[in-house]
């Protein structure tokens, strides 16, 4: 089976690359390396039996994506190719709305063109908005609370009416959590290009002494210890929910939507105390005021994706710490 990831020299999508090339897939990858460096695919090819067809492409660019269509002939796209800051989604909606959701219409005018009826969509919890209850299930209420979740919740919505005025046509949207860590080699992980603003990549670069503090936002919300609680799940745990939800498709017509969570709560200082025992490194912090836009606790219930993906998360935090904090110390050699 021949796949095409958008956005595969990213965190996930490289991850996803690694577990669909070990099961024996064909991959092409198009990436406009906006968030992610080519170094990422020497490394891949480190890892690789099977040599990757990459080309920088962006999904704005017709010409070219469509230059790949000619080229090959695919059975499936996973679709993660976005932009991804929540924060930089505030302040530049126009770039957001533009890159995330025309990129995507792009995607799938060619997808059409080209009678490639199978998607797996890079969804995200942040379709949630302020949740009111966790764990929570997929079929809760979807309000997300600024433009980066707005446009995942816009693109699911337009991937099912393609699916209703399509009846070839197949998409999956697997709302990732929080995910976390690397691969077990080190060799490839998360190295936003940006400046991180996610929990773990901070963690870390405090443990580099690239920052001097972490500063936990809020230590007063209604959780066990007044710190933010979230669903941290390792990376490639969510890969291989990807391979699972090629599996569930191919017998399958329709739209669907899955949560790729733990189905756990850890709190922000339970993750910080985590990384400081499994890593024997202290993490020195401050408390500071709650950030905008956060919800105080977010967690995944994960029955849906058990039962029908046959699919669950299965690495513990330690691996989580342990394997990205390897990724970063093999990367700053
Ligand atoms: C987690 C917790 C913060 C940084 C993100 C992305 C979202 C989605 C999921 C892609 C919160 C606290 C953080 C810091 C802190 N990814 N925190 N100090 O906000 O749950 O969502 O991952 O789809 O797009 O935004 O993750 O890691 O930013 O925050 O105290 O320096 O850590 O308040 O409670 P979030 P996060």
């Amino acid at each position: 089976m021949r796949v095409l990831l958008t956005g595969g020299m990213g965190f996930i999508g490289s991850h996803i690359a690694i577990v669909l090339n070990e099961l024996g897939y064909d991959l092409v990858i198009i990436d406009n390396l906006s968030n992610s460096n080519i170094s990422t695919l020497k490394n891949l090819n480190k890892l690789m039996s099977k040599k990757i067809n990459f080309f920088k492409v962006d999904l704005l660019d017709k010409k070219n994506l469509g230059k790949i269509f000619q080229k090959f002939t695919f059975d499936a796209v996973i679709h993660l190719a976005s932009f991804k800051s929540v924060s930089k989604s505030v302040e530049t909606p126009l770039k957001y709305y533009e890159n995330n959701l025309v990129g995507t219409l792009n995607l799938i005018n060619e997808m059409l063109l080209n009678k490639v009826n199978t998607i797996v969509f890079s969804s995200s919890a942040t379709v949630y908005g302020n949740a009111k209850i966790s764990p929570i299930k997929e079929d809760a209420v979807t309000k997300p609370i600024n433009p980066y979740g707005e446009i995942k919740l816009n693109i699911e919505k337009f991937l099912e009416y393609i699916c209703i005025s399509n009846k070839n046509f197949t998409c999956i949207s697997l709302r990732y959590f929080n995910p976390v860590g690397a691969h077990s080699s080190g060799f490839i992980g998360e190295n936003p290009l940006d400046i991180p603003n996610n929990l773990m990549p901070i963690i870390i670069n405090v443990a580099l002494k690239k920052q001097k503090i972490l500063k936990i936002f809020g230590n007063n919300y209604e959780t066990k210890d007044g710190t933010g609680v979230r669903d941290f799940i390792h990376v490639m745990d969510v890969a291989e929910g990807h391979s699972n939800a090629l599996n569930y498709v191919q017998n399958k017509k329709g739209y669907f939507t899955f949560n790729l969570g733990t189905g756990k709560g850890v709190s922000v200082l339970e993750l910080k105390n985590a990384f400081e025992s499994f890593c024997s490194i202290k993490i020195p912090y401050e408390f500071k005021s709650r950030r905008l836009g956060d919800v105080p606790i977010m967690y995944a219930d994960v029955n849906k994706a058990k039962k029908e993906l046959n699919w669950e998360a299965k690495r513990n935090l330690e691996e989580i710490c342990l394997s990205g904090w390897k990724h970063k110390l093999i990367l700053n050699k």
